[in-house]
């Protein structure tokens, strides 16, 4: 027995000394003196040695198990201020932090907030619409008939309506902000001031300057006496506001069915200050908006009559605003997920 129980005593104390990791020690403590352990074995078994024999044996069992617990004990510090030592040596703390990814606001959320804070200064409700449209309000309600030419231009996706009681070429996805006018006509009493910013659809092929869903802000104003000049001057202010003092617009006549005068409004290219740069292909000017006064036949299907009442309209392309501020040369830029080109705005 003496000599099992010494046996056990040094294979015990050359396996604590092997102990690389705490872990390791742990594992070897309870080896010898955990509950089956085999110290713990050995102590039992002191009960089938001779009566006279007993305290003797047992009085060795317990001097091993000291020396085993007291070993034990040591190696756990040896092991415990070494491990402190590794961590420490592995901060390096003249080392810069890592720094946490904070986001921001999208820059076409960007300038659509932007934009919407500068017409609310000046007295414009904002408006939201469905994208999900009929003919009707998209064409038919801003004077463009089933075969008028100007509807080849805005390249019309149609909702499949097999399965609705929809007449089949009614449902579109709205091409233009100006859907809501006719909407917002027929249920607001002038006078009105409104904006409406949205995302519109189009069957374009997507390019550096096409997309085939994309923003836009329409805004109208009717009221008595309204005039071409109010639609300039708020459209100065607005571009002014948004690009800077130094931003000049200027307007040249142009047709949309809804509007009569119709107008495109240029603007000094806010990337080379007008001097010219391949952003505004040389010219020093950058098409932004169209606009005019809004035509009686608008203001009579929406029950408003045009003898009293006068109003302006326009319409610009939040991704145009935010490439030219910006200054990206690519529209496509701006719904890229890569996080690489959206941290840099
Ligand atoms: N809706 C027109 C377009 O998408 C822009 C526009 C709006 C023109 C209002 C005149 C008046 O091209």
């Amino acid at each position: 027995m003496e000599e099992e129980l010494v046996g056990i005593k040094n294979a015990a104390i050359s396996f604590i000394l092997e102990c690389n990791s705490l872990e390791e020690l742990e594992e070897v403590k309870l080896q010898f003196l955990g509950r089956s352990g085999k110290l713990t074995q050995a102590i039992k078994n002191i009960a089938t040695v001779p009566l006279e024999r007993r305290p003797e044996v047992g009085m060795l069992a317990n001097e091993i198990k000291n020396i085993i617990e007291d070993t034990i004990e040591q190696k756990y510090q040896t092991l415990k201020s070494e491990h402190y030592k590794k961590r420490k040596s592995a901060i390096d703390v003249t080392k810069p932090g890592i720094k946490p990814e904070i986001g921001h606001i999208h820059p076409i959320t960007h300038t659509i907030l932007e934009t919407i804070d500068i017409f609310k200064s000046i007295g414009f409700q904002v408006a939201d619409g469905p994208e999900i449209e009929t003919d009707y309000y998209n064409f038919e309600a801003l004077n463009i008939p089933k075969d008028h030419p100007s509807r080849d231009t805005q390249q019309t996706l149609y909702l499949d309506t097999r399965e609705s009681k929809v007449e089949p070429g009614e449902v579109i996805l709205r091409t233009q902000t100006s859907n809501m006018q006719g909407r917002i006509l027929e249920k607001m009493k002038p006078p009105m001031r409104v904006i409406v910013p949205g995302k519109v659809y189009r069957y374009e092929q997507t390019d550096a300057s096409h997309g085939f869903e994309f923003w836009q802000l329409e805004g109208f104003a009717v009221d008595k006496n309204i005039t071409m000049s109010d639609l300039f001057g708020t459209i100065d202010y607005f571009i002014k506001k948004f690009y800077g003092e130094d931003i000049k617009v200027k307007f040249v006549c142009h047709n949309f069915p809804f509007v009569e005068p119709g107008a495109e409004a240029y603007i000094t290219c806010a990337v080379c200050k007008g001097k010219g740069c391949t952003f505004c292909k040389r010219s020093g000017w950058v098409e932004m908006l169209g606009a005019g006064m809004i035509h009686p036949n608008v203001l009579k299907t929406a029950k408003i009559d045009p003898n009293i009442w006068q109003g302006f309209a326009f319409g610009t392309g939040f991704s145009r605003m935010a490439t030219l501020k910006y200054q990206m040369d690519d529209l496509r830029l701006l719904t890229n997920p890569d996080l690489r080109i959206l941290e840099q705005f």
